[in-house]
């Protein structure tokens, strides 16, 4: 069920996350305008989203008709435009500080005075990005996990300066989409999944570079012996490899050398085909 403060959400960004965020929401039953910088990555990110929502239909996934959910989104390449009438905006846009401020910057003249300002970011300081704007207060992390469509978790994370209200509210937003949302009080690095996360990934790719275990090895021992739904290697490739590696990188800590090899690749998982695994040959990863 909708919330009465958030009618339009403008999600800017229609990479994976953007593009799922923007799925959700329209699921939620809000109007929705997505952003990109391009008309083809705009176009790519819509078509993802018509992927997915017409399996969920099809599926009895969701309780209308794929189009009806369509009908809800909007595109544009115009950020101005993208926020002009949102009561939330949320960020999605590449993980560099200096993007995500120039970002903010641009919304905050552009957003309605009572909107949500929101961010996306796996791990950068909140308190950082809202001190480009002029209302820090309305500003708050909404991290969602990959795939939004199929993860629950939504982190909500407050900045020094983001008030209990606007914390409130989007914790109440993330609520009205059928998410579980959860209270992240402290702005630290990476919060609380990523925090956990990262490390679980890169222990496992520090094995690797030692030459302590291969990847399917790594992989099956943690889906067949411990449930996880991807072993370490997977979810890295299954996330983007340049994710985790910035993630350290921003940090100033040491990065597994076959994570840095990789990044210097391109090999960046399943978006760029290749990863630890290759992808070329179709989706699957066979541990066998
Ligand atoms: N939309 C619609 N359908 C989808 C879909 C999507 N986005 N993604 C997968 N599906 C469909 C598949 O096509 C498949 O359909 P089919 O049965 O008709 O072929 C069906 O759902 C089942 O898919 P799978 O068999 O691949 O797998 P599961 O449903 O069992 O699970 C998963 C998929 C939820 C992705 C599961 O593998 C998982 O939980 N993986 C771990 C994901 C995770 O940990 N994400 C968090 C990463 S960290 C992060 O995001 C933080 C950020 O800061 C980087």
């Amino acid at each position: 069920m909708t919330i009465d403060t958030v009618r339009r959400v403008a999600v800017l960004g229609a990479g994976s996350m953007g593009h799922g965020i923007a799925e959700v929401a329209a699921i939620g039953g809000y109007e929705v305008t997505m952003r990109d910088l391009e008309d083809d990555l705009v176009q790519d990110g819509y078509e993802n989203i018509e992927w997915s929502v017409e399996k969920l239909a099809e599926k009895g996934q969701i309780d209308e008709s794929s189009e009806a959910v369509l009908e809800r989104i909007d595109t544009t390449t115009d950020l101005a435009d993208a926020v002009s009438d949102a009561d939330l905006v949320i960020e999605a846009v590449p993980e560099q500080m200096e993007i995500k401020r120039d970002t903010f910057s641009t919304v905050d003249e552009h957003a309605p005075d009572h909107a949500i300002l929101a961010s996306n970011t796996s791990s950068l300081s909140i308190s950082e990005i809202a001190m480009a704007t002029d209302r820090p207060e309305q500003v708050v992390g909404l991290h969602f996990f990959n795939p939004p469509v199929k993860m629950d978790l939504v982190e909500v994370i407050r900045g020094e300066a983001t008030s209990e209200e606007y914390a409130e509210r989007a914790y109440e937003w993330a609520e009205s989409i059928d998410k579980t949302p959860i209270h992240v009080r402290k702005d630290v690095h990476g919060f609380v999944v990523n925090t956990v996360l990262v490390p679980f990934m890169e222990e496992a790719a520090w094995m690797l570079s030692n030459d302590e275990t291969d990847i399917r090895t790594a992989d099956a021992t943690m889906v067949y012996e411990r449930g996880y739904p991807m072993g370490p290697f997977e979810l890295n490739d299954f996330g983007g490899i340049d994710i985790g590696y910035h993630f350290r990188d921003a940090s100033d800590q040491p990065v597994p050398p076959a994570v840095a090899e990789k990044v210097e690749n391109e090999h960046l998982g399943k978006k760029t085909g290749k990863g630890f695994y290759d992808y070329d040959d179709g989706d699957g990863v066979d541990y066998g």
